[in-house]
């Protein structure tokens, strides 16, 4: 586990104020920044820190600034938990945003749970994540959504009747979106040819692959993410399939086409955001991050903005209507553990209570579950870019 970005705000004004602690809100953040994955946790990281700076611009809630402090986990679950624990009882924050990958979040969530902090993931749309207890939320749609749009998608948008799915075994994401899939395409008359499964790191899936085709599917279900998908969409034009891939989120990264390459053209995936939205929300986000960072912002950045401004709601939800539990939300009070623990469920309250949020993603409402009831964006990809099929609301 690897510390990141720690601002240094704190240490700043401890010199000048001689060890007297600052007011601040301390906002955790862990996620993959490095290792295979780091695209998912860069991109994030940028799209909280973007949301996190707009509200010190002006001042912080009512004067208190926030402070995000980032860990990095290299995408493996073990260093999840590990960093989410660290963020907890070290830096006390009141929060912790993450992960993207719901295996991450499976092992990260039970930590925050235990300890009654709130955790909203920005992008983890496994079933089971949320499940996990009442302090646990998400701002994405959650995988039985998305599988049976993927797969009313097929069935009736592109009128299939045989599909093949081809998953990631030890990936949750992709396992629980996988039978979701299955289930919705039988229930609505489709066959299923066969159901093959990989590892996540394999290079190699013409075995997988030769025997999927040798039970001739009109188009093929893989709900992994976007390393592998590119490669299997490569390898099976190689063996001459040329009928649709099918996918999910897990898709959604700058790199896939790169990977992918022509392969990928006529394919399909369910998506959070469209950068062709002509919602002004949407694009006056994509001329800010750009302003920022250079470049168009991804999924992962787009929902880590909204996970970051829906907890900034909510903050600012409690500071106007309840001053001692927005005090003692503060470090600067260190409050005995009831007072903490009372301000912790409170905050948690104002997350459940969100309705009608105007995310860039969408407009989120948080329901009894603490999921995310939102719209869903089908994208093709055409011409080595991507497109806005269908918007799908829940
Ligand atoms: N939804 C995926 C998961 O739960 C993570 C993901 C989100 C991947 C967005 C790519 C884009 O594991």
């Amino acid at each position: 586990m690897k510390r990141v970005a720690v601002l240094s705000a704190c240490f700043a004004l401890s010199l000048v104020s001689c060890g007297e602690q600052v007011s601040e809100i301390r906002i955790g953040e862990y996620g993959s920044m490095t290792g295979s994955r780091a695209t998912f946790g860069t991109s994030t990281h940028r799209g909280i820190l973007m949301a996190v700076d707009e509200v010190n611009a002006v001042g912080g809630i009512e004067g208190v600034p926030l402070r995000l402090i980032s860990e990095d986990d290299q995408g493996r679950p073990e260093e999840a938990a590990t960093a989410v624990n660290k963020l907890i009882s070290q830096d006390r924050v009141v929060c912790v945003l993450g992960e993207v990958a719901s295996s991450a979040s499976l092992a990260a969530a039970p930590i925050a749970q235990k300890a009654g902090v709130p955790l909203i993931t920005p992008a983890s749309t496994n079933e089971r994540v949320t499940q996990t207890g009442d302090y646990i939320f998400r701002v994405c749609y959650i995988d039985p959504f998305q599988g049976q749009v993927m797969a009313r998608f097929a069935a009736n948008s592109l009128r299939l009747t045989r599909a093949a799915i081809l998953r990631d075994l030890r990936n949750d994401y992709s396992i629980g979106l996988a039978e979701v899939f299955k289930s919705t395409f039988s229930s609505l008359g489709g066959e299923i040819a066969s159901d093959q499964s990989y590892q996540e790191g394999d290079t190699d899936f013409r075995a997988f692959l030769t025997t999927i085709l040798a039970t001739e599917p009109q188009a093929i279900f893989v709900p992994g993410y976007y390393t592998e998908v590119g490669l299997i969409a490569r390898q099976a034009r190689d063996l001459g399939f040329t009928g649709p891939l099918l996918g999910g989120d897990g898709w959604a990264s700058p790199s896939l086409i790169g990977i992918g390459g022509p392969a990928l053209e006529g394919c399909y995936f369910g998506n959070h955001y469209a950068t062709d939205d002509p919602s002004p929300l949407v694009q006056d986000f994509i001329t800010r991050y750009r302003d920022q960072y250079r470049e168009t912002p991804d999924s992962f950045a787009a929902l880590g903005y909204d996970a970051a401004r829906l907890l900034i709601h909510a903050l600012k939800k409690i500071q106007r209507e309840d001053a001692k539990t927005f005090e003692a939300l503060q470090g600067s009070e260190d409050p005995d553990d009831e007072t903490r623990a009372q301000a912790m469920a409170r905050l948690r309250d104002a997350i459940a209570e969100v309705r009608d949020f105007p995310g860039v993603t969408g407009s989120i409402s948080i329901d009894e579950n603490r999921n995310a009831v939102k719209p869903i964006v089908v994208l093709q990809i055409k011409d080595a870019d991507l497109r806005l099929v269908e918007r799908i609301a829940p």
